[in-house]
């Protein structure tokens, strides 16, 4: 939800800027905007659309200094259009303030400064803050770097909401304000130069020594130093320094024409590196040291809650399956927006995992907030190193997924799976799970990797099979057990990137109601490797074909048992059940692809998508 960069020291603040801005255009690409300090005057270009849109703007009218900072939008208060696309000015145009988040006393705000004369040339909630510190600036007497720090500080405490923002003032060159309250929020540290932005992505390219801003937290910046202060009053504890653990590279397309395609290609990669170092054949479980519990805490467990949005629901729905069957363990789901609002009666042994890529989703963040409120130990399993997810749990497991920068989530969703996987191995060997089993379920992990290899060998026929249905009005995808949450993703997948509608539902539903939809133009995408479950699947199938319907299926390979009756069949290479989701989907994530490229939709930036959602 909106990317925001800043940058103080020697060099052009410009170019700097708008690299960042491209970096981070998967936060939010509504609009987006610049203001950059010059000779002691705030020089600010804003443009609806892409950043391309701002680039050419430059290009005709460019901006020179060293101090600025820069805005891509997701909109959440106001249209898209130029008026609403930050930075935004105080009344006097004196500060320039960028912001991510959402001010909810916004309006009560904007009518006391209405009364006090004040005409807004916006509808956002930002400009609002913008005219506060404005004000407050003019109410304490000449402008010195503490006195706007303390005016930025005032204000602040008025609003409700939450906010990562870059503050800078025409009379204060070489000065940099940040600050954040629920809105992630990083320092960059230079040499000679200093960098604000809301995800270590846009900097990684300047410097990988970054400090996480912590909730509350306002920092004045220059080319030389920083000194970070509580907006509660509160005296902060000492500074950490983080060491970002991949470089620029790790950002870049190379050969690939989408984030997306690459992220499903680097699964093999990014799996591996999830299981790295975790896989314990001398306990024949898995090492997660990161959980911060003792193996009589696991033990005493008795109930497990998996909350998470969108996609990471998803991997939360595999992982039930797979908790309960390795580690016999009660597991539920819950959206995170659901159970943050929920009063859901829980056993004092719950354990409670958030699920979540970037660290930084809003439902997510609130639902294991409130979690720990109720006194639950509650865990993150975040795959951005920092968030505030994985800062404010209890302690977790990261993905190491490397950054996913696709607005379609692929590689997490894999690694999330993993991740649950090796969870339910380490819990069930406490419980259920002999040493053989456990020995057993490593090697099955440890094969993964070259067997995703192998499904990505069959992307040229997915490719074709995708071409041909590309055109279909609507898409029904089926699963059964495991596979059930992969139809929910392969029709999330479908929907967010091609806009084609689509839904997924237990294979057995069909003959519910669903099997009215059914006709020769409306293909039906059908998980059904062979498992416990294929002959229910096959039925599905039957019943389907009987109707004139077509079918695309994913089944095990080797299997001859769908040739002749599916239309299309992908085929994955045999595993153990409660691992295959982790195959299936990959077939599906390239279907996916491969149609919204045939019928020309913008893969990496879909429409109204942002990757991030942090805001409620
Ligand atoms: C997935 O393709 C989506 N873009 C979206 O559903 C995403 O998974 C969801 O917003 C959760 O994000 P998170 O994992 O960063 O919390």
């Amino acid at each position: 939800m909106c990317g925001i960069i800043g940058y103080v020291g020697k060099n052009e603040a410009a170019p700097i800027l708008l690299e960042g801005l491209r970096r981070l255009e998967y936060r939010g690409y509504d609009s987006a905007g610049l203001a950059v300090l010059d000779g002691g005057i705030i020089q600010r270009r804003r443009r609806v659309g892409r950043i391309e849109n701002l680039y050419e703007l430059l290009s005709v009218e460019p901006v020179h200094g060293s101090t600025g900072i820069s805005h891509t939008r997701w909109a959440t208060h106001g249209a898209v259009t130029e008026e609403n696309a930050h930075p935004h000015l105080d009344a006097s145009e004196s500060l320039a303030l960028v912001h991510n988040g959402v001010l909810e006393n916004y309006r009560e705000l904007r009518t006391e400064l209405s009364r006090a004369g004040i005409n807004f040339r916006s509808q956002t909630d930002t400009e609002v803050l913008a005219c506060l510190i404005g004000l407050e600036i003019q109410k304490n007497g000449p402008i010195t770097p503490e006195s706007f720090r303390l005016a930025v500080e005032r204000s602040l405490r008025r609003v409700k909401g939450t906010f990562g923002i870059a503050v800078i003032h025409c009379k204060l060159p070489g000065f940099l304000i940040g600050a954040r309250r629920g809105s992630p929020l990083v320092l960059g540290i230079g040499s000679g130069e200093h960098f604000l932005a809301s995800d270590v992505t846009a900097i990684v390219g300047h410097t990988r020594e970054v400090v996480y801003f912590k909730d509350n937290e306002i920092a004045e910046i220059t080319a030389e130093g920083f000194e970070i202060f509580s907006l509660t009053g509160s005296t902060g504890g000492s500074v950490e320094i983080h060491s970002v653990d991949f470089d620029a590279e790790a950002v870049e397309l190379g050969p690939y024409p989408h984030f997306m395609l690459k992220e499903i290609y680097e699964q093999p990669t990014s799996l591996r590196e999830t299981m790295r170092g975790r896989l314990s054949h001398e306990e024949a479980s898995a090492k997660l040291g990161g959980l911060n519990m003792s193996n009589a805490e696991l033990r005493a467990i008795e109930r497990i809650v998996l909350c998470g949005c969108g996609t990471a629901f998803h991997a939360a729905l595999v992982g039930e399956y797979i908790l309960e069957t390795l580690a016999q363990i009660p597991t539920e789901c819950e959206y995170a927006s659901e159970l943050r609002y929920r009063n859901l009666p829980l056993p004092k042994d719950t354990l409670v995992f958030a699920i979540s890529q970037s660290g930084e989703t809003a439902d997510t963040l609130a639902a294991l907030r409130e979690c720990k409120r109720k006194g639950h130990r509650a865990l993150g399993i975040c795959n951005n190193v920092g968030s505030t997810i994985a800062r404010e749990s209890d302690g977790g497991v990261y993905m190491h997924a490397g950054p996913e920068i696709g607005v379609a989530a692929t590689k997490s969703f894999t690694s999330q799976i993993l991740v649950l996987s090796l969870i339910a191995l380490l819990m069930g060997r406490m419980r259920n799970l002999s040493h053989s089993q456990g020995l057993e379920i490593l090697s099955e992990i440890e094969a993964l990797p070259e067997k995703v290899e192998l499904v990505l060998e069959n992307s040229d026929y997915i490719s074709a099979v995708a071409k041909k249905f590309a055109r279909a009005p609507y898409f029904l995808f089926f699963g059964r057990q495991f596979n059930y949450p992969i139809a929910l993703e392969g029709a999330l997948k479908l929907k967010e990137i091609s806009y084609i509608p689509a839904s997924g539902h237990p294979s057995a539903e069909l003959k519910h109601g669903i099997i009215a939809l059914i006709k020769e133009n409306i293909p039906s995408v059908i998980i059904a490797p062979e498992d416990s479950v294929f002959e229910k699947n096959l039925n599905t199938i039957e019943e389907i074909k009987a109707r004139n319907g077509t079918v695309i299926a994913v089944t095990t390979e080797g299997c001859d048992r769908l040739n002749g009756i599916a239309d299309e069949i992908f085929f994955v290479p045999p595993a153990p059940e409660y691992l295959m989701p982790i195959l299936t989907v990959i077939p599906l994530q390239l279907f996916a692809y491969h149609i919204a490229v045939e019928i020309g939709c913008d893969v990496d930036k879909p429409r109204n998508l942002a990757k991030s959602v942090t805001v409620e």
